[in-house]
Order: structure tokens, then C-alpha cells, then sequence
């Protein structure tokens, strides 16, 4: 990390989450489920840091374990200069009103029984927040996120799924955040309203400097949104780059595959030859090595024996010293003989992408209030 960097909001360093599993009548522990087994990266103020992977790669583990929602089994988490696991619960509670998660169904989340309003003000007592002017600071929170005032009369189940996706996200701001987790937040929304809740999203970081960890299944969505990006496989950051170096030469080959492997919504656009195959192994009895060895078409025998560490390649270092690094042995080759190629060129994320785009073009033209509303600084 070069010295003109600024100080980063989070810091996670060999951050490692085993579950224990437990058997028999007394319950000794068997073995683990290793969900992160050692996972080290920075966030600045403002960033967006996209992190993707096959389900069960642990990437909602990784979430809990920055927002300490989960004890770590190793590892540290620093925020704001503070490393989290130094701090008594009532410390804690105190530091975790600047971070915030957003899941990807509010309405689980949301208590049926309760307005919007009192939703909202609940988020502002667990805190101790505006005690006075209550009922402002909520109409202020729903203008914020492109609903009207009089919504906070209704209840949950009074709204549409993006509506509820937007009451989920002015619950986190309520407590005034510089860090949101969103954990697969737009993923159950239909491709327009993913759009409007996003460009809310941008919006918002950019009215409000908040920093996002945003989790996400869907790579043309993580296109749109973040300014790095991590690929997790079983556990493991396996590439972190910028998010145009990341999309215009992965040098995984993972990455490589999950590129290849965006479903095309579109009928009549031809698939491209998915080169992903079987299933993400157990992180209860990882392959040993390379993680990926099983699945990769590069592998060699080196791979099943020894586990490539997270190089950061120093032709690369980029705007703010972060890089571009990739945890493959053999990442230099697989590039000179043409990478590009093993992976084919990405035309399924870009269809989907198109379509995104326009999108959001249409929903910010119908809805020009949702994405330039004034907030109190
Ligand atoms: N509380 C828990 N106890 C035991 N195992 C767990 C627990 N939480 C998660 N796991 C396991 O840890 C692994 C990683 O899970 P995690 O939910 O973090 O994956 P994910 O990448 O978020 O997957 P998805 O994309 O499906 O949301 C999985 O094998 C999961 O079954
Ligand atoms: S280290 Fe080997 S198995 Fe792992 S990604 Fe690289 S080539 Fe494939
Ligand atoms: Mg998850």
C-alpha cells in the first residue's frame, strides 16, 4: 500500500470464521465448516467493494464478521482506526451505529406489526437520536430514499418489493452510517426497479460519503455498482483488482469462468460455453492447495499440493497503490498464452449490462424525484 494513500475506513486482516460441528450426545466438535479461512483487504471512504462468488463461498459470513454480528475464529477488523475486537459490547454498540447492513429481503426484516414511521424512529432510539424532532428526521429519511412522507403511516406489507428494499435502506441511514454492508440487497428485485434502487444507492454515497461492502450473486449488477472487486471461492479471496481491470482482464481463472458463466436473460442472444462445471466443493473437507485445483482447467500438479498466495502484481499498482492481485500459481502464463481466450470475451455480462442501462435511463427519467432529492448535510 503506497504512503498517498489515504488512512481506510475498514481494514480486515486474516479474517478466518471456522463453524464448529458438533455430534453425539455431548456434543464434540467434528470438524468445521470453514467459511472464511483468511481474508485481508482495505476500504477507503466513499469505496465500493464488490464481492462475489458461488454460493456458500462465504461471502455473508464475511459481512457478519465485518459488522461483528459473528465472533471471528482469527483475525482482525479495523474500523475508523479501531480494532473492533478490542472493544466491550457496550463500545461496540457504539461504534456499530456507523455500520450498517441492508439484506436482501427487508420485508424479513421489517416487523409486519409496525408503521414505517415507527420502524424508522425505533432505528433512531437504539441510538438515542433525535429525541426532540423525531417525526422531521423520518419524513427527512423517506424523502431521503424517494418515498413521501405519508408512506410512514403504512406497513410493510403495503409496498412493493423495491419500496420495502428502500424503507431497509433508510433504517440503515436513520443512524447516520459511513459504512453500509449490503448483502445481496438488489438481487431479489426485477431488473428496473434493481436499477432504481441502485442508482439510490450511488446516489446516496455520493451525497453522503458512505463506503459500501456490497455482496452480489449477479456480476453485471457489481459492474454497475463498485470500484473494486473481490472474487471469493470456498473462503478465500482468489482476486481483488479494480473493478475495469477486473472486467477487462481477469486474471483468475475463476474469475475467468464466473465471466463466462453470466446467464444471458435475453431470447435469441446465443450462451457462451460455460466453463464452470460441478459444484463448489464442501468448505467442510476443502481441496487441498489451490481450493480451485478440482474445478480448474489449468491445474497441475502443483496446484493440489501447494496453496498460491494472494500475489499483488507491482506493474499494476494503480490509482491509490491497492493493485491488482490475483491467487492463482500460474496466473503469468495462463495470461501470456492468451487468457482472453480460455475465457470468452464478455458479451453475456455486457447483454445484461445493456439492459440494465437502459433501465436505469427509464426509471431515472419516470422517477426524476427518486435520484435529486436535497438532504439536511
Ligand atoms: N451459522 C452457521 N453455522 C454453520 N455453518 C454456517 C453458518 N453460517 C454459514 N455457514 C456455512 O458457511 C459457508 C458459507 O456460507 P455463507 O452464507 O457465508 O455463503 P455465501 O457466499 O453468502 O452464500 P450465498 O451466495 O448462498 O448467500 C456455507 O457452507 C454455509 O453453510
Ligand atoms: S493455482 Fe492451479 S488450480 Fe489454482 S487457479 Fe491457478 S492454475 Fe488453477
Ligand atoms: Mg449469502
Amino acid at each position: 500500500m503506497s504512503s498517498s494513500r489515504a488512512a481506510p475506513l475498514l481494514e480486515v486482516d486474516g479474517l478466518v470464521k471456522h463453524f464448529p460441528i458438533r455430534a453425539g450426545v455431548f456434543g464434540r466438535v467434528k470438524g468445521a465448516v470453514r467459511a472464511v479461512d483468511g481474508v485481508s483487504f482495505a476500504l477507503d471512504p466513499g469505496e465500493t467493494l464488490g464481492v462475489v462468488g458461488e454460493s456458500g463461498c462465504g461471502k455473508s459470513t464475511l459481512g457478519r464478521l465485518v459488522l461483528r454480528l459473528i465472533e471471528p475464529s482469527a483475525g482482525t477488523v479495523r474500523f475508523a482506526g479501531t480494532d473492533l475486537g478490542t472493544l466491550d459490547a457496550r463500545a461496540l454498540r457504539a461504534e456499530r451505529r456507523a455500520m450498517q447492513i441492508v439484506f436482501q429481503d427487508p420485508y424479513a426484516s421489517l416487523n409486519p406489526r409496525m408503521t414505517v414511521r415507527q420502524i424508522l424512529a425505533e432505528a433512531l432510539d437504539l441510538h438515542g437520536l433525535h429525541v426532540g424532532d423525531r417525526s422531521e428526521r423520518v419524513a427527512e429519511l423517506l424523502r431521503t430514499v424517494g418515498l413521501a412522507p405519508e408512506h410512514g403511516e403504512r406497513y410493510p406489507h403495503e409496498f412493493s418489493g423495491g419500496q420495502r428494499q428502500r424503507i431497509g435502506i433508510a433504517r440503515a441511514l436513520a443512524v447516520e452510517p459511513r459504512l453500509v454492508v449490503c448483502d445481496e440487497a438488489v438481487s431479489a428485485l426485477d431488473v428496473s426497479v434493481q436499477a432504481q434502487v441502485i442508482n439510490l444507492l450511488r446516489d446516496l454515497q455520493r451525497r453522503l460519503g458512505l463506503a459500501y461492502l456490497f455482496i452480489a450473486h449477479d456480476l453485471a449488477v457489481v459492474k454497475h455498482i463498485a470500484t473494486r472487486v473481490a472474487v471469493m471461492y470456498l473462503g478465500r479471496i482468489v482476486e481483488l483488482a479494480d473493478k475495469e481491470a477486473l472486467f477487462a482482464a481477469p486474471r483468475h481463472p475463476y474469475t475467468q469462468a464466473l465471466l463466462a458463466a453470466v446467464p444471458v436473460p435475453e431470447p435469441g442472444v446465443e450462451r457462451e460455453r460455460v466453463l464452470l462445471t460441478g459444484d463448489v466443493p464442501s468448505p467442510v473437507t476443502p481441496p487441498s492447495g489451490c481450493h480451485f485445483h478440482t474445478r480448474c482447467i489449468h491445474a497441475r500438479a502443483l496446484c493440489a499440493e501447494v496453496s498460491p498466495p494472494l500475489e499483488r502484481d507491482a506493474a499494476t499498482l494503480g490509482r491509490d497503490g491497492a493493485g491488482h492481485t490475483v491467487a492463482c500459481h500460474f496466473w503469468r502464463e495462463i495470461a501470456a498464452a492468451g487468457g482472453a481466450r480460455v475465457a470468452p470475451p464478455p458479451r453475456p455480462v455486457d447483454a445484461r449490462l445493456a439492459l440494465l442501462q437502459s433501465a436505469f435511463i427509464a426509471s431515472a427519467a419516470a422517477h426524476p424525484e427518486h435520484y435529486f432529492q436535497e438532504v439536511r448535510p
